[in-house]
C-alpha cells in the first residue's frame, strides 16, 4: 500500500493547469486521483476521462470535473495502473476488468504515464494471465481460438456469473506462459472472432513511475 501511494502520488508532477487527464483504475491510480481531487478543491483547473464506472463514480465525489470524447479531441496526459511491466514499457493491464476504456484513453493520449509498485516489474510479461475482453455471444468458440494460439483460458466469474465489463462484455483470463513477442500476440488476439481487445498494451506507456530496490524511479521509453 505504501508503495503503491508514493507512485501514485508521484504521478501529479506531470499535471498542469489547463490539461485534460485520462484517469485510471484500480488501486495504485487512486492515490492519484485523490491528490487530483485534493489539487482541484485548492483550485487546479483540469477535465478527466475516466477509464472506468469505478473511476467515474471516485472522480465525481471528489469534484473532479469530468468530459467525454465528444467534448475534446486529445487527451494531454493519461495515468493509470498495470499488472505486469518489462523492461521495454510493455504492460499487462485489465485485473480490473477496464482494460478496453484504459486502451482507448491511454492511445488518445499525447503521454501515457503507467504508475506500478515493484511487484509489477518483471523480464517478460506473462505470469499474470492475460486478460482479453470479448462478446458474450459465442464466447465458448472464442476460448477455443485462444486455445489454439497457445493459451489456457478461463471466463472470469465473480460469485458464480459471467464478470460483465463497463461495456457489457466478458472477460477471458488466459495465461501463455512466458509472453515472447507481445507485439504479436496482441495482433493476433484482436484478430480472432469475438475478440473486443485484450490487455497487451505495446509501446504505449511512454513514463512508468515505479519502485526499484526500495528507490522510487522513473523510466522513460527509448
Ligand atoms: C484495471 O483494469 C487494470 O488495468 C489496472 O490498471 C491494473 O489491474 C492495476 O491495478 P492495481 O493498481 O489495483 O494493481
Amino acid at each position: 500500500m505504501i508503495e503503491k501511494k508514493e507512485v501514485g502520488e508521484k504521478a501529479i508532477e506531470f499535471i498542469n493547469d489547463g490539461m485534460i487527464v485520462g484517469l485510471g483504475t484500480g488501486s495504485t491510480v487512486y492515490y492519484f486521483i485523490s491528490k487530483l481531487g485534493e489539487l482541484v478543491q485548492q483550485g487546479l483547473s483540469i477535465k478527466g476521462v475516466p477509464t472506468s464506472k469505478q473511476t467515474e463514480k471516485l472522480a465525481r465525489e471528489l469534484g473532479i470535473p469530468l468530459v467525454s470524447f465528444h467534448q475534446i479531441e486529445q487527451i494531454d496526459v493519461a495515468i493509470d495502473g498495470a499488472d505486469e511491466v518489462d523492461f521495454d514499457l510493455n504492460l499487462i493491464k485489465g485485473g480490473g476488468g477496464a482494460l478496453l476504456r484504459e486502451k482507448i484513453i491511454a492511445k488518445a493520449a499525447k503521454t501515457f504515464i503507467v504508475v506500478a509498485d515493484s511487484q509489477k516489474n518483471v523480464e517478460t510479461l506473462g505470469t499474470f494471465p492475460l486478460p482479453i475482453e470479448v462478446v458474450p455471444f459465442g464466447f465458448e468458440m472464442t476460448m477455443k481460438y485462444i486455445r489454439e494460439l497457445g493459451g489456457n483460458p478461463t471466463l472470469r466469474q465473480r460469485r458464480g456469473t459471467p464478470f460483465i465489463t463497463d461495456n457489457g462484455n466478458y472477460i477471458i483470463d488466459s495465461s501463455f506462459q512466458e509472453i515472447n513477442q507481445p507485439e504479436e500476440l496482441e495482433k493476433n488476439l484482436n484478430l480472432l472472432p469475438g475478440v473486443v481487445d485484450n490487455g497487451l498494451f505495446v509501446g504505449i506507456a511512454d513514463t512508468v513511475i515505479t519502485i526499484v530496490d526500495k528507490q522510487l524511479i522513473t523510466r522513460v521509453r527509448k
